[in-house]
């Protein structure tokens, strides 16, 4: 579904990513873990138009999303959604938690009245397990935890092939963290969705993904389990 082609990556003469080449095939959960500042958030990035590669190719479903010589194809890049390891970064600092909502809704035509949009919006807030007072409040009055869980129900509302969880689940207790995760998977796979998890923790990595890939020293990521 999703395949990337030795792309290549630098900072100001320093090397992020080498030579990365990964496929993400469609109904799967995929592991990307490493040290901190080696990589794996620019790697989201790249997926998502955020950062362009310096070399490689990156395709979804056999066309050209984004090479060192073509530009980020924003048209295939809405069915990339991504969970930001800093959780307040995809939230409108002035705007209320259901007010981003609805505009989410209605920008993307989710529904056909009011009353369904707030059906949806009342679904999705029991699903993260997220307390409707939420909707009236600001994301600087909401918790870390809670603006990961909001984060993450603006992206699964967009229904998109893959979805990358950055960290995104890092400020969450442990069993909230194991619902929403099982969420994840439930809502994604059965459609031929996939899950690009990105986390420095092995063993959560290690449980609930398919396939492992790590980041080795000289920045090349290489596969750890099967
Ligand atoms: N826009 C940028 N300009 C310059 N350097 C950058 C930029 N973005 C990232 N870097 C550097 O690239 C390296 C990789 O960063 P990245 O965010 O991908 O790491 P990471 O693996 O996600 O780390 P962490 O586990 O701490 O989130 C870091 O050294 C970082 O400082
Ligand atoms: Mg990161």
């Amino acid at each position: 579904m999703l395949e990337i082609k030795n792309c290549c990556k630098s900072f100001e003469n320093q090397t992020v990513l080498q030579d990365v080449s990964l496929t993400i095939p469609g109904g799967s959960i995929i592991g990307v873990s490493g040290a901190s500042g080696i990589g794996k958030s620019t790697l989201a990035k790249i997926l998502c138009g955020v950062t362009a590669p310096d070399a490689g190719e990156i395709f979804l479903d056999g066309q050209l999303l984004v090479s060192e010589k073509s530009n980020y194809d924003r048209r295939w890049g809405l069915a990339i959604q991504m969970v930001y390891q800093q959780p307040y970064a995809t939230l409108d600092p002035s705007q209320k938690i259901g007010a981003g909502l609805r505009e989410l809704i209605s920008y993307h035509r989710l529904t056909k009245n009011k009353q369904e949009t707030e059906k949806l919006i009342a679904d999705i807030l029991a699903q993260m397990q997220l307390p409707s007072k939420i909707l009236a409040h600001l994301p600087r009055q909401i918790s870390g935890g809670e603006a990961q869980r909001v984060a993450l129900a603006r992206c699964l509302l967009l229904s998109p092939k893959l979805l990358i969880l950055d960290e995104a689940t890092s400020m969450l207790d442990v069993s909230t963290q194991a619902n929403l995760l099982a969420l994840v998977k439930a809502q994604m796979l059965p459609n031929g969705g996939s899950v690009l998890f990105i986390s420095h923790d092995r063993a959560l990595t290690d449980f609930y993904c398919d396939t492992v890939y790590a980041f080795d020293e000289d920045h090349r990521l290489k596969e750890v389990r099967a």
